[in-house]
């Protein structure tokens, strides 16, 4: 515990503010913010181009990078491909496959709208939704049921933006190689919380953010992307550097990963992820997950026990996410209070996942508190003692 207050002195904007929005973006700590200021003072140059000193350093740190990213997930290097999010990860998928007239893919009723817009801006894909049951897990039984010899893919978030319940990704995997099928995984909310073995998931895509709980920089994301399947996606931003050779009209593309990183890299986010990496292994996973699962559990007592409250979630199953609402206040007008009275920073509305939230409150969202290792039990104390007083208000 006292390992992970001395963490709060790395991140400056915790001495004014109480940060409890770390499910949209995570606080960056001071070390990933020097080291990308070390790449613009002394190395500033472009990857995979120039053959003088500091372009040779900062390709290195590039690569380096992949190759921390893929050791951090048990993957291996030329199955990752860097994006500046979550988001870009699943379209390139998305646009990436050769879907027939008539295939379907299969997703749950609480995927964030990164893993939902767009399967549905596919034209002749028929998409599917399987329910979540009471506890927030995905019904596998709805997913075997909508499965039929026209079902091309999978996709599933790891743990939900809303309801913070943790599914099942080993026995959905398990069910789309049975049925040959392929899937994704959306680890948005995963990463950084909860070590993630490729080799025991087992996707053929998993989507992941670097913003978020690996503390990297905003703008920084991957995409684990399985070698075999790779070869034959569809590749739509081409350009500079995703080519080997150009003769006449024809080219040929370059190797995987690179035919997939059109044009210049956010190379200062990609060194500052990797640094991050470093900085959470250097803490241990396991420890913030440990850490952050004994912070969600006061959370969520704390927030429950509070007169006139409707949480969300299943108290066996929550990381690092709790919903909630006081009834007959609006969650707009609780965030704008907590934040004009105490400086605490967190959202409400329908956090990007309208499908999910609707599921529990239709009219106005929900308010969403979510946590990282760098906040601690006077933080949820301050909250939920400022949610006391506004609940007098109803
Ligand atoms: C479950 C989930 N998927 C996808 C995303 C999109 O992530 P990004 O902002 O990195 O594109 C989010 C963001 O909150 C999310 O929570």
């Amino acid at each position: 515990m006292k390992e992970f207050e001395k963490i709060r002195e790395d991140f400056p904007l915790l001495k004014e503010f109480t940060y409890l929005d770390s499910a949209s973006t995570s606080l960056t700590p001071i070390p990933v913010i020097e080291e990308m200021n070390d790449y613009y003072y002394n190395y500033n140059s472009n990857t995979g181009r120039g053959n003088y000193k500091i372009a040779i350093k900062s390709s290195n740190k590039l690569e380096d990078g992949r190759k921390k990213i893929a050791k951090f997930i048990d993957g291996n290097p030329d199955e990752i491909i860097f994006t500046k999010n979550t988001t870009e990860a699943i379209n390139i998928v998305v646009n990436g496959l050769n879907f027939k007239k008539g295939d379907n893919v299969i997703i749950s009723n609480i995927e964030h709208h990164s893993n939902l817009v767009p399967w549905l801006n596919l034209n002749n894909v028929e998409l599917r939704i399987a329910n979540i049951n009471n506890d927030y897990l995905v019904n596998l039984e709805d997913i075997n049921d909508l499965i039929d010899r026209n079902t091309r893919l999978i996709a599933i978030t790891h743990i939900s933006n809303v309801f913070g319940s943790k599914q099942d990704v080993e026995e959905i995997s398990r069910i789309s190689k049975e049925n040959n099928i392929l899937f994704l995984v959306d680890a948005a909310q995963s990463v950084g919380y909860t070590q993630i073995d490729i080799n025991k998931i087992k996707p053929d895509f998993m989507a992941f953010p670097g913003h978020k709980g690996l503390l990297g920089p905003v703008g920084t994301g991957f995409l684990y992307l399985k070698k075999e399947i790779a070869e034959n996606l569809m590749i739509k931003n081409l350009g500079g550097g995703t080519v080997r050779n150009i003769e006449g009209n024809n080219f040929t593309l370059e190797n995987v990963p690179y035919r997939f990183e059109g044009g210049t890299q956010n190379i200062s986010g990609i060194i500052g992820l990797s640094k991050a990496i470093d900085y959470i292994n250097n803490v241990k996973i396991e420890n913030i997950e440990n850490y952050c699962n004994d912070l969600t559990k006061d959370l969520y007592e704390k927030i429950n026990s509070i007169k006139n409250i409707e949480v969300y979630g299943n108290p066996d199953n929550i990381h690092h996410t709790v919903s909630f609402n006081l009834k007959g206040l609006n969650p707009y007008d609780i965030s704008k209070i907590l934040d004009e009275t105490s400086n605490i920073c967190l959202r409400s509305g329908f956090h990007c996942s309208m499908p999910s939230v609707r599921t529990v409150s239709p009219e106005n969202g929900v308010i969403r508190a979510s946590i990282h290792c760098y906040n601690n039990f006077e933080d949820i104390e301050k909250l939920c003692n400022e949610l006391k007083l506004i609940s007098q208000l109803s």
